[in-house]
C-alpha cells in the first residue's frame, strides 16, 4: 500500500491524472435511468405509472448525491429516439416532465442545486420549454451541485450541432488567417450543449441493459461504467452507495501506464 501511495505521488508530481483507486471520491455521475416500463409491466400497471415511480427514484437518488457531496449529476430523462414510442406514452411523459419540474424545482433550488437542461429544444411542447427556462434561471446561481437533465438529448445530435456551429464560423475564421487545427478538443467542447460540464467519472445504467443508447458520446470517453440489474424505480440510496464504492475500487489509467 505504501509503495502504491508513493507511486501515486510520483505520478501526480509528474502531472499524470490521479487514478481513482484506493477510496477516491466520485464527483461527477451520469445515470441512464432505465427500466420504468418493465417495472410497470411486472406490476400490471400502465407504463406512465412506471415513469412516475422513476421520478420518485430520481428524487431519492439526488438526495443521496447531495448527502455524499457529489458535485455534478447528469441524468438521461428522454432521448432523441424516445419520440419513436407510442404517442400516448410520449404525451404522458411530457405531462410528467411539466408536473415534476413545477413541483420539484422549488425544493431542489432550496437545496442549492443548479439545474441545466441539455438537448435540443425543437419539438418540445412550448409550455415545457417555458418551465425549463424558468427552472434554469431560478437556479442559475446555485453552487452546491449541478443537475444536468438530458432531455430530447442524443449524443450524436449534440456532436452534429457542435460541428454545425464550427462550420458556420469557419469561413470567417479562415479568412482571418486561422487554420483547421484551431479546432482542438477544447474548442470543440465549447460548442457542446453545456461546455462547462465535466466528463462523468462514473456512468450508472440500471435495468441490466449494458449499452450507452446515444448518451454523452463525447463526454463518456474514459468514464467508468457500472451496470445495475435493478429497474430504475427500485434504485435507491444504498444502490448508489454500492456504485460509488465500486468506483472507488477502480483504477483509472486514461491510456497511460
Ligand atoms: C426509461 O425507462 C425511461 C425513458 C426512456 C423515458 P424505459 O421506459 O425505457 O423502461 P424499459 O426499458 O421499457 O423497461
Ligand atoms: C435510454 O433508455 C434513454 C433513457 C433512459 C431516457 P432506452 O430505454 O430508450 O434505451 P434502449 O432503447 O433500451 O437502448
Ligand atoms: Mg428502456
Amino acid at each position: 500500500m505504501a509503495a502504491f501511495k508513493s507511486w501515486r505521488r510520483m505520478r501526480a508530481a509528474r502531472g499524470y491524472r490521479e487514478p481513482a483507486a484506493g477510496g477516491a471520491v466520485c464527483r461527477y455521475v451520469a445515470i441512464v435511468m432505465d427500466g420504468n416500463g418493465r417495472w410497470a409491466q411486472r406490476k400490471g400497471l400502465p407504463v406512465a405509472a412506471g415513469h412516475r415511480a422513476g421520478a420518485r427514484a430520481l428524487r431519492r437518488v439526488l438526495e443521496r448525491c447531495l448527502d455524499v457531496g457529489i458535485e455534478e449529476v447528469t441524468v438521461y430523462s428522454f432521448s432523441t429516439e424516445n419520440w419513436n414510442r407510442p404517442a400516448e406514452e410520449v404525451a404522458a411523459l411530457m405531462d410528467l416532465f411539466i408536473e415534476q419540474i413545477t413541483t420539484q424545482v422549488p425544493d431542489i433550488h432550496e437545496r442549492g442545486v443548479r439545474v441545466r437542461f441539455v438537448g435540443r429544444r425543437e419539438g418540445v411542447p412550448p409550455l415545457l420549454v417555458e418551465r425549463i427556462d424558468a427552472a434554469e434561471s431560478l437556479t442559475a446561481l446555485n453552487t452546491r451541485m449541478t443537475l444536468y437533465i438530458a432531455f430530447n438529448y442524443g449524443g450524436r445530435a449534440e456532436i452534429l450541432d457542435a460541428v454545425r456551429a464550427l462550420a458556420a464560423r469557419a469561413p470567417a475564421a479562415l479568412a482571418a488567417g486561422a487554420t483547421p487545427d484551431a479546432i482542438d478538443e477544447a474548442a470543440f467542447r465549447r460548442c457542446l450543449s453545456a461546455p462547462e460540464m465535466h466528463d462523468p467519472e462514473l456512468l450508472i445504467r440500471t435495468s441490466g441493459e449494458q449499452r450507452i443508447s446515444n448518451f454523452l458520446l463525447w463526454q463518456l470517453a474514459y468514464s467508468e461504467l457500472y451496470f445495475s440489474p435493478k429497474l430504475w424505480p427500485d434504485f435507491g440510496g444504498s444502490d448508489l452507495d454500492e456504485a460509488l464504492a465500486e468506483y472507488a475500487r477502480r483504477l483509472r489509467r486514461f491510456g497511460a501506464r
